[in-house]
């Protein structure tokens, strides 16, 4: 990306094998192959940025791995900024999953994140520094929404010639080499061509080759995107693993479940903004954004469920409704609500069906599932936090 916003134009190849990845996206990982070992950072002309010029010394401000304070990209021709005003810390050796709708600005604050896009204002720290130095490049690894290979070369000659950009040669090299294919699980395949591997292989290929300088920090852009679900889970594993190498991962996925089973701390993006205010366990969102699902079987006549249903509505909590006719005895529904507290709420919508004339059957209450609390703060009023 250069300072205007366009995206870095990344030459294609002959020999270029194309992943099964969906759409282009910012290539870091092509441009950290074109670096060459000891080469400078691109110069000011390229990229003019706020915040510190190089990387700080280790110290307290690395218990964060990522701080970005009021950061702001807008893109030419565009009326909305696709990143808003964006403030979040991520502490150091956690799996970090940002999630989102399309188009809600993950990979263009990835791309912020990992030095390839200036943003128009705001600051950004990667682990205690600039992320367009050499030295926090050298500590960040990127897997792009695209994967891209020698397809002529095998998994091995891959992630050597990776490798090599970050000046490693010969024993130094080779362990590198081995240890990344160790941990995507490819030793087996190793000496095939890269162009022979499968969709979920060629992932796994690229998140090694994203890992193969030993980064520190690891951004994976939607790293599942379009693998079936074994595949998944062999890629679960290797990122799962991560943390305990001291190595901290930031993802971004579509996939809810991923995020829940996968991540320590979630946040939500929509429209260039976080919809949580801070980074949280899977768990504490769901808790917090959705409170409740509550679930009640009932009986009644058709004027009694309308009746009692427009009760319903009148719950300022409840922020979703439904009700459908059940299997059953004639008159039984099924009413489902998703109510925004969670003390005192079953109780109140039981309470409002009864002195309607409706009979409760049976009352179900469950926590939401993330997908509902995503779907929630993702398509009800936009209540944004920065
Ligand atoms: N180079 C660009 N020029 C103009 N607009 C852009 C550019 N890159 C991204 N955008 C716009 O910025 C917004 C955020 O896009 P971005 O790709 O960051 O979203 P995303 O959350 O990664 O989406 P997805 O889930 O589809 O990958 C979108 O409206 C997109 O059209
Ligand atoms: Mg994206």
């Amino acid at each position: 990306m250069t300072a205007s916003g366009q995206r870095q134009h990344v030459p294609e190849t002959q020999e270029y094998h194309q992943g099964p990845a969906g759409k282009a996206a910012p290539g870091p990982l092509e441009i950290h192959h074109q670096e060459q070992p000891g080469k400078a950072a691109p110069g000011p002309a390229e990229i003019h940025h706020q915040g510190q010029p190089g990387r700080v010394a280790p110290g307290p401000a690395e218990v964060q791995a990522i701080v970005l304070r009021g950061v702001t990209v807008r893109f030419p021709g565009r009326d909305e900024p696709s990143v808003d005003g964006l403030s979040l810390s991520i502490p150091t050796g956690q799996i970090f999953g940002l999630l989102g709708p399309n188009g809600a600005g993950k990979s263009t604050l990835l791309a912020v994140m990992v030095g390839l896009l200036t943003p128009g204002s705001g600051h950004v720290e990667i682990l205690g520094g600039d992320p367009r130095s050499q030295a926090t490049r050298r500590d960040i690894g990127v897997l792009d929404q695209r994967t891209a290979f020698y397809a002529k070369l095998s998994g091995r000659r891959n992630l050597a010639f990776a490798g090599s950009l970050y000046g490693y040669t010969g024993k130094a090299l080779g362990r590198m080499v081995d240890a990344a294919l160790e941990l995507a699980n490819l030793e087996q395949y190793a000496e095939d061509p890269a162009g022979s591997y499968s969709g979920g292989m060629a992932r796994r290929l690229a998140i090694a080759r994203a890992l193969i300088h030993d980064p520190r920090l690891i951004f994976l852009d939607e790293p599942t995107a379009g693998i079936d679900a074994v595949e998944c889970a062999e890629l679960w594993r290797g990122i799962q693993r991560l943390p305990e190498a001291g190595k901290t991962v930031l993802l971004t996925t579509h996939d809810l479940v991923e995020a829940g089973d996968l991540c320590d701390s979630v946040a939500i993006m929509r429209t260039g903004r976080l919809v949580t205010p801070e980074p949280t366990s899977p768990d504490y969102l769901r808790e917090t954004y959705g409170a409740m699902v509550i679930t009640i079987r009932a009986l009644g006549s058709p004027a009694l469920r309308q009746q009692g249903m427009a009760a319903l509505r009148s719950i300022p909590e409840i922020t979703h409704l439904q009700d459908t006719p059940a299997d059953g005895q004639p008159g039984e529904f099924v009413v489902q609500a998703t109510a925004s507290v969670k003390r005192g709420i079953a109780g109140q919508l039981v309470t409002l069906l009864a002195v309607n004339g409706v009979s409760i059957l049976d009352v179900d209450k469950r926590m939401p599932t993330l997908e509902e609390v995503f779907h929630e703060l993702t398509t009800g009023p936009l209540k944004a936090a920065r």
